[in-house]
């Protein structure tokens, strides 16, 4: 089976694509480089010891995305690309909406075109707002706080109506909780462009000494400790569900939405204590005010991909903070 890969350069794509690669699937990616670099692509072969065709291509440009329609037979989609940073995006709302929603109708349309009709899209746990009580269930209504997770929430909506139209299509919408951790070969791994917004890429970074001190945002949640509470899944994790809901796809009648996390909650300082016990490293950090927008708990209902899909994840909080640490020092 051949897997059109876009974004896989990026954190969650380049762990996806060891994945397929190892499991025996013909991989094509197709990256910008606008949030990632070309030495994810080199490393990926390195670890797998297996090649795969590249296109530096934007997903907005509809001829750069025929052209790779037109020399591969793509079976299948598994669509990372697009802008992810919350707080930028409530700046540059017509960048979000432009970059994500228009490059993926772009992406949808040459699909169509070239009777591609199987895609696993990557959603969001941020479809849930700040409406529902954790643990958060694929049947629960949605909506969102930012333009980033309306980028999300739409192209969910636009895939739904899509199959609606067309019962040939098959869609896997996987809503991805906090992903974290890096490939246990500590060549692949998130590169955060900027002062970090996410709360591992942050302590990393006070961890190695490039910023001085971590801002928790609020002790005062209704969580054990009191700070934030979320459901970190370790990114190897994650890209077994990609495989997953491929060899399921054929399957999944029309657009089926599967939350991709542990079940667990962990606190914010219950992830920096395990990383600074793990890593045998100090994190400084001061408590500060909640971050607007933010929820006091976040953690998925995973029974569906469970039984669906049969995925389980295998690391753990311990692991994810290891390897975090581990690809930073290495980089
Ligand atoms: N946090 C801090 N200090 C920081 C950064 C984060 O205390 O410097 C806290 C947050 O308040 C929150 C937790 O750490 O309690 C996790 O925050 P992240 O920013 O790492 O992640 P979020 O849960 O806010 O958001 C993430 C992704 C979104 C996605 C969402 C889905 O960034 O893209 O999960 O649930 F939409």
């Amino acid at each position: 089976m051949k897997v059109l890969v876009t974004g896989g350069a990026g954190f969650i794509g380049s762990h996806t694509c060891v994945e397929l690669l190892n499991n025996g699937y013909d991989v094509v990616v197709m990256d910008n480089f606008y949030n990632s670099s070309p030495d994810a692509l080199e490393a990926i072969k390195k670890i797998t010891g297996k090649d795969f065709k590249f296109y530096e291509c934007d997903m907005l440009d509809y001829d750069g995305v025929d052209k790779i329609f037109s020399e591969n037979e793509i079976d299948a989609v598994i669509h990372f690309a697009g802008l992810k940073a919350v707080g930028e995006s409530v700046e540059k709302p017509l960048f979000y909406y432009h970059t994500n929603i228009t490059g993926t109708l772009t992406l949808l349309k040459v699909m169509k075109k070239h009777n591609v009709k199987k895609i696993v899209f990557s959603s969001s746990a941020t479809v849930y707002g700040m409406g529902n009580v954790a643990p958060f269930n694929e049947s629960m209504p949605l909506s969102t706080t930012n333009p980033y997770g309306s980028t999300k929430l739409m192209i969910e909506d636009i895939l739904r109506d899509v199959c609606v139209s067309d019962a040939e299509w098959h869609v896997a919408l996987l809503r991805y909780f906090n992903p974290i951790g890096a490939h246990e070969s500590g060549l692949i791994g998130e590169r955060p462009n900027g002062i970090p917004n996410n709360l591992m890429p942050y302590v990393t970074m006070v961890a190695a000494g490039k910023l001085p001190c971590l801002s928790v945002y609020g002790d005062d949640y209704d969580t054990p400790d009191g700070t934030g509470v979320r459901d970190y899944i370790h990114v190897c994790d994650l890209a077994v569900g990609h495989i997953l809901a491929l060899k399921k796809i054929d399957d999944i009648k029309g657009a089926r939405a599967y939350n991709l996390g542990t079940g667990n909650g962990v606190s914010v300082l219950e992830l920096v204590h395990t990383f600074e016990k793990v890593n045998n490293i100090k994190v400084n950090y001061k408590i500060v005010d909640r971050r607007p927008g933010d929820i006091g708990t976040c953690y998925a209902d995973a029974t569906r991909a469970q039984t669906e899909l049969g995925f389980k994840t295998t690391h753990s909080v311990e692991d994810m903070c290891k390897s975090s640490w581990e690809f930073i020092k290495n980089n």
